[in-house]
């Protein structure tokens, strides 16, 4: 059975009938902190104590097993008896600013087998200034985590509900006194809401048809009215864990948990004044333009959206005068729940108060998000944010217009930034293809021990694409002695012959190199003339090396797009469904050993002599486009652009979801590649419209037709291999003979 390379998302196998939304944004907010990759600094990590200065905070580093460390964080636990609850030490992480926290991870001492301690169990803690410290617990109140049974293998732990936090401690749980060591890493974005606090009146029980409905803000992470004897407290919780509430306030999106769990709601018998007072404070004077409002409107149970809300604003000492109001519609006829946009005028504070006046008995809401500047503040869209925000400074003094010039001036530098780095490189690229077009440089010989095969190295490639992994273009000399007889077909006969020859670096971790050791084991079973041939590999010295078919015209994605001056002569219509006819061929065979290719795209595909197209993959190209990908789960990436709804939204990935992506990259071939697919919506929305895909209620979006498209292609075969019901879209079979007949 063939093996197949897995990068999906696992996590994403929850049940979609629960909210698809919940599932990507807690999913997409997982990108490590940089534990491991040291983007978090020495000084950053404090502990306790340390063992020795060997095991000091700076070696808690997840993964991280060299330098002048004992491999690990060890708290000095044997100095003192150990409190009852063992909680005196802890490993401390400053992340500088805020961040939605989603993950964590740990890991004991291992330090190559010499290292056997490690915590079984640890509690966190988290504080947004450094002052007050509070206690992480799950949704079911347990503060303490199950760590590691081991020292060397990484356990990952989701927190739910997420953090929002500057600086988080790890403590280790001990009940007797063991040696204990650590090593971790946070996982999740940067907090760019600016939101840090909000109080809001204690949510209430409502009682449906003998059913208790809990509206309390569970999670919150501010004092509780009850332990404060406050009205208010000032903390994060529900309405800013980024699970937005079902249609159906009953049901919640997280399994097991109690009716109204996603909620916070209260009931206009409470409020006398006919609104509940929220306040909402800010790191510092923002110019906000909108709010968003995530409200439930299920009036058949007496729930409506509020009627109409009053916000005030203060950005010095007191509320300002004149507060904005937006008054909403009734909607009789819709009961979903949905995020309600208030305007808020472009007004400055760094304190909001509104004021939510009721519309029914009961009013429900689960999610509040602030825009302000040019930034939507909310973590999911903080790609676009970035820059912006960290120009739009920290300083609560300053004035608006300033601020809006600092803004401006940072896109102009942001602009100026890329262009140039475009234009690098371009010249580097021409560059490139010039000087392989002369091979007259330096020959560097590749090791290879134990081989009696020759290969030259044409242009240390690794030089001028820096993007890949070590791939070498070289020359072979007597490369039939190493392949089998029956690959002589592909033309293999002429010597020296040019291949493209990856290896693996030497410090290559264990995944990257069983990555590795996969990717040649699919290829060598790969025969097909569409399919790129593996000719040799060597796989028992380092460094592991595979050696492929070098296509001289690049990936298809380059070849087709604009500045080409194949293409710009004209490529005719004829050689595009060749092209196209190919893939599909190669497609077929893939298909019939059951294989998936889980990334047919154009930059996939490379292009020989006389226009031949080979499907290749294996993770080569992935840096170099490094925007056609997505990041999920820390690591991994995702070709969202091509992939099918039920491979975003389920993580299955079948011959019907490759079928996807081939309508995709017959889409890109008949646009010349001159953009990316949905080029004008973000990641994010992307995202969304695999969401409307799933509800299939005629919101989707569809890549348009092509102009120089067969109006016959894009609706039988296209807009076909896009159906939402996997069974009904076509067999390669049955689009090869399709193009063959609409061939001119
Ligand atoms: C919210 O209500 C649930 C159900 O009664 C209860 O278990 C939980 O402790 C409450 N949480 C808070 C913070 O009051
Ligand atoms: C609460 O809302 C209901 C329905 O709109 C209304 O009949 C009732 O008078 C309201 N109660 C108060 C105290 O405002």
């Amino acid at each position: 059975m063939l093996q197949r390379v897995r990068f999906g998302p696992q996590a994403m196998n929850n049940n979609v009938n629960h909210n698809v939304f919940h599932v990507f944004i807690i999913e997409i907010c997982r990108y490590p902190l940089g534990m491991t990759g040291g983007q978090i600094q020495d000084e950053d990590i404090s502990a306790s104590s340390q063992w020795s200065e060997s095991t000091a905070a700076r070696f808690g580093r997840l993964d991280f097993d060299n330098g002048d460390g004992d491999g690990a964080w060890c708290p000095n636990t044997m100095s003192e008896p150990q409190l009852s609850d063992g909680l005196k030490e802890y490993l401390q992480v400053d992340l500088r600013s805020l961040h939605f926290i989603t993950l964590v991870g740990t890991q004991g001492r291992h330090a190559d087998g010499m290292g056997k301690e490690f915590a079984q169990r640890y509690r966190i803690n988290y504080s947004r200034d450094g002052n007050s410290w509070m206690g992480w617990h799950d949704r079911k109140g347990r503060q303490v985590i199950e760590g590691n049974r081991n020292a060397y293998d990484v356990v990952l732990k989701d927190l739910e509900p997420p953090i929002i936090a500057r600086f988080v401690r790890f403590m280790p749980v001990t009940d007797h006194s063991m040696f204990v060591c650590m090593r971790v890493e946070l996982y999740g974005c940067e907090w760019l809401d600016g939101l840090i606090s909000y109080s809001i009146p204690d949510g209430q029980q409502m009682v449906y048809s003998g059913l208790s409905v809990f509206l309390n803000d569970s999670v919150y992470d501010g004092a509780s009215a009850e332990s404060s004897g406050a009205k208010y407290g000032w903390g994060l919780g529900q309405l800013t864990d980024g699970t937005w509430g079902l249609d159906d306030f009953l049901h919640s999106n997280i399994y097991g948990m109690w009716p109204g769990y996603d909620y916070v709601g209260w009931s206009n018998e409470s409020f006398h004044r006919g609104y509940v007072e929220t306040i909402f404070q800010f790191d510092h004077v923002r110019n906000f333009t909108t709010m968003k409002v995530h409200c439930s409107n299920m009036f058949s149970r007496g729930v409506r959206m509020f009627r109409k809300v009053t916000c005030f604003f203060q950005s010095g000492s007191d509320y300002e005068g004149d507060p904005v109001t937006f008054r909403q519609a009734d909607d009789d006829v819709n009961q979903a729940a949905r995020f309600v946009t208030v305007p808020l005028g472009d007004r400055t504070a760094s304190a909001i108060k509104c004021r939510f006046h009721f519309n029914d008995l009961w009013m429900l809401i689960s999610e509040v998000a602030f825009q302000s500047g040019n930034c939507i503040t909310n973590y999911k869209i903080l790609i676009h944010c970035n820059s912006i925000s960290s120009v739009s400074g920290d300083d609560p003094t300053h004035k608006v217009d300033d601020s809006n010039t600092r803004i401006l001036i940072g896109c102009l530098v942001a602009i100026i930034a890329i262009l140039l780095t475009i234009i690098v490189i371009i010249l580097w690229r021409q560059v490139w293809q010039k000087m392989l077009e002369k091979v007259s440089f330096t020959l560097v010989l590749l090791r290879l021990h134990h081989s009696d095969l020759k290969l030259t190295v044409f242009a240390d490639v690794r030089l001028l694409l820096w993007f890949y992994a070590l791939v070498h273009l070289c020359e072979a000399e007597n490369m039939l002695d190493f392949v089998d007889e029956d690959l002589s077909l592909a033309g293999i006969d002429e010597s020296p012959l040019l291949v493209a020859v990856k290896t693996l670096r030497e410090d290559a971790n264990k995944n990257a190199r069983n990555d590795f050791l996969k990717e040649i084991r699919i290829m060598s079973r790969l025969r097909d003339p569409n399919i790129v041939l593996l000719l040799a590999v060597c796989v028992d010295t380092d460094p592991l090396c595979m050696i492929t078919e070098y296509m001289e015209n690049g990936d298809l994605n380059q070849f087709l797009s604009p500045p080409n001056p194949q293409t710009k002569s004209g490529t005719e219509q004829r050689q595009i469904s060749r092209m196209a006819v190919q893939i599909t061929s190669g497609m077929k065979y893939l298909s019939s050993l059951n294989f998936v290719h889980r990334d047919l795209a154009t930059r996939n595909c490379l292009v020989g002599k006389n226009y031949t197209i080979k499907i290749a993959d294996f993770g080569m190209s992935r840096n170099l486009y490094r925007g056609d990908y997505y990041r999920i789960q820390g690591r991994a990436v995702l070709p969202i652009r091509w992939m099918s709804w039920e491979s975003i939204l389920l993580g299955k990935f079948t011959t019907a979801s490759d079928v996807w992506a081939f309508g995709v990259t017959l889409w890109e071939i008949l646009t010349l590649c001159k953009e990316q697919p949905y080029c004008h919506l973000s990641d994010e929305q992307v995202i969304e419209n695999t969401g409307e895909f799933f509800r299939d209620q005629g919101k989707q979006v569809y890549l348009p037709k092509p102009p120089r498209c067969p109006d016959a292609v894009y609706s039988d075969l296209m807009l076909s291999c896009w159906r939402r019901n996997a069974k009904q879209r076509p067999s390669f079979q049955e689009i090869q003979t399709q193009l063959l007949e609409s061939s001119p």
